[in-house]
């Protein structure tokens, strides 16, 4: 699997687009609004008033949230220079993502971004800057604050032992960790994201100023174990709707043991581990909490009704297909996405009959020593 050319939100702004099919990250970013704009204006502080403040959104993709999150970074630098009486900094605002990501898509909102901002004292510049976070994207010492949420779950690519090792098939029937799942599965994903997530915090050690602050959101695990199924029933309702394909003949057995997601979401103390063990950040705060469905309703419902469940789980499962279809389409093909996205959503309905209609993160804010 080429990742990086596999793995990119549906493009464009129609109805089945990452743009508008991307609200419980919206509700993610909301969630750690007030951590990120905190350590946003403390790196604007120990900086001592740059002139210029040069910010960074790892995994920006093509949805709305990329504009917002810089737009709110902006506004809570002002207020604190407005409330020192200095004269707010220029903004070199840098959006990363992969290179097939939709830049177009957030180009074109920029007109109206740069409209919206135009009563502002400060002045900013917006740029795309297209490659993989696991590696250097910008000059040393040149970034005072770099944001990524619902982006670092997202491996470099599928753990090596799962793709070329002695048994391909190692998880048979599953397409991330699952209660079924050999233990040598649950060692390949987590020293994937070992190295990955060292290498993501050596070249941002090299390229974030010293006393320069890092916030990073990204999917978590509430338990210590893996397998537990509240902390991954996303993937296994997939291999669930996949097995019923397979089942009625519509997809092959040998694809489904094959495809093992590039993904994997940690624990916060395995976070943290990872963050002391690599040594150029000390944590700020650190935090675990849970996104919900309900909080992009508007309605005030104490019980979830039927209908509610309904919405809940179409709206995941459009959702996770924005995310998800460049790759199920390039493995297992085109045909099968609209049957396989149907059966994902009725499987999501009977699981949030029973659980919580949320997806578990977790938030960490870093400060370069
Ligand atoms: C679910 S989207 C999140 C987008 C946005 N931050 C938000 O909150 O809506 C995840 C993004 O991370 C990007 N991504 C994944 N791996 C990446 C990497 N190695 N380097 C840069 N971007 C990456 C994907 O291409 C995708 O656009």
């Amino acid at each position: 699997m080429d990742l990086p050319k596999v793995l990119r939100m549906k493009s464009g702004v129609d109805e089945s687009s990452y743009f508008n099919n991307s609200k419980i990250q919206g509700v993610i970013i909301q969630e750690t609004k007030i951590i990120r704009q905190d350590a946003a204006v403390e790196a604007y502080l120990c900086a001592a008033s740059p002139d210029t403040m040069t910010i960074a959104d790892l995994g920006c993709s093509s949805g709305p949230t990329a504009l917002l999150v810089v737009s709110e970074l902006i506004e809570a630098i002002e207020d604190k220079c407005i409330q020192l009486q200095r004269q707010p900094p220029e903004f070199n605002l840098l959006l990363n993502d992969l290179y097939s990501n939709d830049f177009n898509t957030v180009f074109r909102s920029l007109p109206d971004f740069y409209w919206k901002k135009s009563g502002n004292n400060g002045q900013f510049f917006i740029s795309g800057v297209p490659g993989s976070f696991y590696g250097r994207l910008f000059p040393s010492k040149s970034l005072h604050f770099v944001h990524s949420s619902s982006s670092l779950h997202w491996l470099s690519e599928v753990p090596e032992e799962l793709q070329y090792g002695p048994a391909p098939y190692l998880n048979k029937g599953k397409v991330y960790i699952s209660k079924s799942s050999p233990s040598c599965v649950l060692d390949a994903y987590l020293k994937q994201f070992q190295r990955d997530f060292r290498l993501f915090l050596k070249c941002r050690g090299e390229e974030i100023v010293s006393g320069g602050h890092m916030v990073l959101t990204l999917m978590g695990r509430k338990s210590s174990d893996p397998t537990v199924l509240e902390d991954c029933y996303y993937w296994e309702l997939l291999a669930d709707a996949l097995n019923a394909m397979e089942s009625e003949g519509l997809v092959e057995e040998e694809k489904i043991d094959s495809f093992n997601a590039p993904y994997y979401s940690p624990s916060l103390e395995e976070l943290k581990q990872l963050i002391e063990g690599e040594g150029s950040f000390s944590i700020r705060s650190s935090e675990r909490f849970e996104a919900g469905w309900d909080a992009v309703d508007d309605d005030d419902h104490e019980t979830i009704c039927a209908n509610e469940r309904l919405r809940y789980a179409q709206g995941m499962a459009k959702g996770v297909r924005a995310v998800l279809e460049s790759m199920v389409k390039s493995y297992f093909g085109e045909g099968i996405l609209d049957d396989l996205f149907s059966r994902y959503s009725k499987l999501l309905e009977n699981y949030y009959s029973v659980n919580n209609a949320v997806v578990t993160n977790v938030v960490i804010a870093l400060v370069r020593k």
